[in-house]
């Protein structure tokens, strides 16, 4: 009998970690095969601590690099300086990252560095711009070039790997570990009497969910997104409009100066996963431009406007549960404002089933590993 490989898993911001939470799981559950380690970069750090605390997740290492205002240079450097020490001192058997976050990039590049096998989870999404979504679209591209292992959510992410000469032998369709990560709290009881999430959950009005954090956003394109919103809030006396506020400074201050004293809008804190799930299920219409909630959205069967000129994640807007509306101001007003007037559209929008994932996506990337790396069919 061989001894337990280690296998390192990597996250650093609040998507990467809710996503790897159902993988680290899944490796937990067989001890004889596999030692999972936690390595978080700690790029986010109350948005991580967040989702580490949800998951009960104890990271064996945090690299703590986060810093105000940081820059792309600063998280990539750190994170590399961070993982060399690590692997220096650890036998790693294979790396796993999730996405196109800075900190997926640099792990997948420090893996390289030693010569460990790099997974990459949700691998394959794409689209034509290298610049939308930036830096994402970037860092996806280099994780894929670097990984021996490529665990792909759908068949067309797939497809986009086999377009750019990836063997087929080396992709393995799972679904995405973020509706696992769903499943796995969709009966979890939520209620609070903590404002203003008491008030929000239980308020008659209809709710309009808001996020919207990209750097391709930031600027013109977030002022406009804002904008939009308060013109919805003046327009419609029955909704209440809740943009659930990134940490990010350069998006708060945005949406504090346009949206602050708007009336029916609230700004609030980011909320924990488990309470932001109860938002969702509780919309009327989510306006996003966030990868991980066009992805949820559709499990709710709640409509989604896409508040970005691109998008990697085709699945839901094919399946008419989401559509791409830009970042116009006045696009973004009739969009939502037909979806808020005409109840026959909301509720075409309202009818499809989730294309991204069936909730096992992470004990198949385990048996992939299982198999992979012992060779031993199972
Ligand atoms: C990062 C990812 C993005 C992902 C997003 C998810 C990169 C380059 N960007 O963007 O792909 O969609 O996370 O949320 O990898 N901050 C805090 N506390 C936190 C988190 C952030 O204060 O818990 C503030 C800090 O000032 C930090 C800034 O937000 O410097 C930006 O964080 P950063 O991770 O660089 O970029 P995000 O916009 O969060
Ligand atoms: N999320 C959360 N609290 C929030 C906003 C989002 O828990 O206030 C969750 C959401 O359910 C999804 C993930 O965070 O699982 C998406 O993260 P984010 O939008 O920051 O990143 P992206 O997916 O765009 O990279």
């Amino acid at each position: 009998m061989t001894s337990p490989l280690n296998v390192l898993c990597v996250f650093g911001t609040r998507p990467d970690a809710i996503k790897m939470a159902p993988v680290v799981k899944a490796f937990k559950q067989s001890p004889d095969i596999f030692h999972p380690k936690v390595l978080v970069t700690g790029q986010h750090r109350e948005q991580l601590d967040q989702v580490l605390h949800v998951f009960n997740i104890v990271p064996d290492y945090d690299l703590g690099i986060m810093q105000h205002g940081q820059t792309l240079t600063q998280i990539t450097t750190r994170v590399l300086d961070g993982l060399e020490k690590v692997l220096s001192n650890e036998r790693v058997s294979a790396l796993l990252a999730q996405g196109d976050t800075t900190t997926t990039f640099a792990a997948a590049l420090a893996a390289f560095y030693r010569k460990i096998p790099f997974g990459h989870v949700e691998a394959g999404l794409r689209t034509d711009n290298v610049y939308n979504p930036f830096p994402e679209e970037m860092n996806r591209r280099l994780a894929g070039v670097i990984a021996t292992f490529h665990f792909a959510p759908t068949e067309q992410a797939r497809d986009n790997l086999l377009r750019e000469n990836i063997p087929d032998s080396r992709i393995w369709l799972t679904g995405n570990t973020g509706i696992d990560a769903l499943h796995s709290i969709a009966s979890s009881e939520f209620d609070t009497d903590e404002e203003p999430l008491h008030s929000i959950l239980h308020s008659r009005s209809r709710l309009v969910l808001i996020t919207a954090h990209r750097r391709e956003n930031w600027g013109e394109p977030l002022e406009s997104i804002c904008n939009a919103i308060a013109d919805l809030a003046r327009d419609f006396s029955d909704c209440i409009f809740v943009y659930a506020m990134h940490k990010n400074p350069v998006v708060r201050k945005t949406a504090q100066t346009i949206l602050g004293d708007m009336e029916r809008v609230s700004l609030i804190e980011p909320p924990e996963y488990v309470p932001f799930v109860k938002l969702m299920q509780r919309s009327y219409l989510i306006l996003t431009d966030s990868g991980g909630v066009q992805e949820e959205a559709p499990s709710f069967k709640v409509p989604t406007l896409v508040l970005r000129t691109t998008t990697e994640r085709p699945e839901g807007i094919d399946a008419g549960a989401a559509k791409l509306v830009g970042v116009n101001r006045e696009r973004i007003v009739s969009e939502a404002s037909i979806l808020l007037t005409d109840m026959s559209k909301h509720n075409r929008m309202s009818c499809s089933a989730n294309p991204y994932g069936d909730g096992k996506a992470a004990e198949r990337i385990r048996s992939v590993l299982q198999r992979e790396l012992f060779n031993d069919g199972a």
